[in-house]
């Protein structure tokens, strides 16, 4: 389990401290399936699930990609692409030998990005992975209509063999177009949201097609969930959920997630997705942001130094760093870092966090540190549930229903109306 150091944050708690009592009755309410929106709370044992189901055909389905294409295109977006594209830059920065490179599409509408992907892509050989549970998402349902034309030139009547399709297991037309053209399919449960969906083949498919050891993932997963069921104050879900909400009632209206590691750029992106569409409902919720650390020192380091006192941080770190690079000795010492010649860059890292937390907690933001074993399949697991029990207790602490995202529909009504969709208004 991740564990949390609430130390830099303490000095911001309202007198009575973050309320362990209301994360003991919003955890009663997840597991009891009592609370609001408790018919997609399927992601509590969707590792446990996901192993006794898919999981052999997940990976048989990778293993068919990897021994013939050079890429693989994951058509989704929000939860049906930010989890699996979190992963697989936070554990697979750079490509191993024989490891197709995973595109992701189909979650814009930008016609460069298309292009530029197209053009990135080449002449390889590769397969898609279209994931939508409505299967009516216009964004990745455009990119979609795309991709089966170029399969068509390129492959032909093999074209369906190189569709992998994740839906619902009976609604949408997903689903019919891949019964009627017998495309492999997987399920999004009926009972998990996109954003909690990680664990399902939206996200295990393309990770395992990027190389990442899935069944470890999953294993710890397992474990993990379990773990993070523990009633007591111990528990790193009560005390997070705990700590962000008592600031949010102070006045913290903003939170934001850093990592020292840039890869883990995307985790913070689906981070801010599952927090951002849980919470924000009801006029509601805590603002996600994120900042990648030491670069934004340098940009945004100022605001959070000294503008407006509404910002509270938590910081992800790594236990154990992959690799070490010691700072070469000088001999004229022209630069003058002779002083750090000999160190670890990556020791060195851990103390400007170090001095960053200071320096934020003197300015006024509280702080969090979430401390994580490393940057490896154990450690994902442990973000990933840690993150999602979290979000639903201190949502259910903040009245809200974390499993719902009715706001989501405003644009989309009106973009429909705009391009003339039949039957919009
Ligand atoms: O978390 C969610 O439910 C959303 O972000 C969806 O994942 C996103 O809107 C895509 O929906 P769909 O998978 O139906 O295309």
């Amino acid at each position: 389990m991740v564990q949390i150091d609430l130390s830099g944050a303490q000095q911001f708690f309202t007198q009575a401290g973050p309320d362990y009592a209301a994360a003991a009755r919003a955890h009663e309410v997840l597991s009891s399936g009592s609370g609001l929106g408790a018919d997609f709370t399927g992601w509590l044992a969707l590792p446990r699930n996901i192993r006794e189901t898919e999981l052999d055909r997940i990976l048989a389905a990778a293993e068919t990609i990897r021994a013939r294409s050079g890429a693989l295109v994951v058509i989704g977006i929000g939860g049906s692409y930010l989890g699996a594209r979190g992963a697989i830059e936070l554990l697979k920065p750079v490509r191993g030998e024989g490891d197709p490179e995973v595109f992701f599409l189909g979650n814009g509408l930008s016609a460069d990005a298309l292009c530029d992907t197209l053009t990135k892509l080449g002449d390889r050989d590769f397969d898609v992975n279209v994931i939508s549970k409505s299967g009516t998402t216009l964004e990745p349902a455009v990119s979609f209509r795309i991709f089966r034309e170029l399969l068509e030139k390129k492959y032909g009547a093999d074209a369906d063999a190189h569709i992998f399709a994740t839906t619902d297991a009976r609604r949408g037309v997903l689903k019919s177009l891949a019964d009627a053209n017998g495309w492999e399919s997987f399920v999004v449960p009926d009972d998990v949201g996109g954003r909690f969906s990680i664990f399902s083949a939206v996200g295990l498919l393309p990770m395992a097609v990027a190389g990442i050891d899935v069944r470890r993932v999953i294993d710890a997963a397992i474990r993990e969930m379990e773990a993070l069921d523990e009633r007591s104050e111990a528990n790193p879900a009560w005390q997070y959920a705990a700590a962000r909400q008592n600031l949010y009632n102070k006045g913290y209206g903003v939170e934001i997630l850093g990592c020292y590691e840039p890869s883990f750029r995307f985790m913070a992106e689906w981070w801010k997705q599952l927090y951002g569409e849980s919470e924000g409902k009801d006029h509601k919720g805590i603002f996600p942001a994120s900042v990648e650390f030491t670069a934004d020192l340098h940009s945004m380091g100022q605001f959070i130094q000294q503008g407006p006192r509404m910002l509270m941080e938590s910081i992800v770190r790594f236990n154990k760093s992959r690799f070490a690079w010691n700072v070469p000795f000088s001999a004229d010492n022209a630069d003058g870092l002779n002083y750090i010649a000999g160190r670890d860059l990556a020791e060195i890292c851990m103390v400007a966090a170090d001095a960053v937390r200071e320096a934020h907690v003197e300015g006024g933001v509280p702080n969090m540190v979430i401390n994580c074993s490393a940057r490896d399949e154990e450690g994902l697991a442990e973000l990933v549930c840690f993150f999602e029990m979290a979000c639903a207790l201190s949502g259910y602490m903040s009245g809200v229903n974390p499993f719902d995202q009715p706001g989501v529909e405003a644009y989309k009504k009106n973009m429909f109306r705009m391009l003339g969709k039949p039957g919009a208004v």
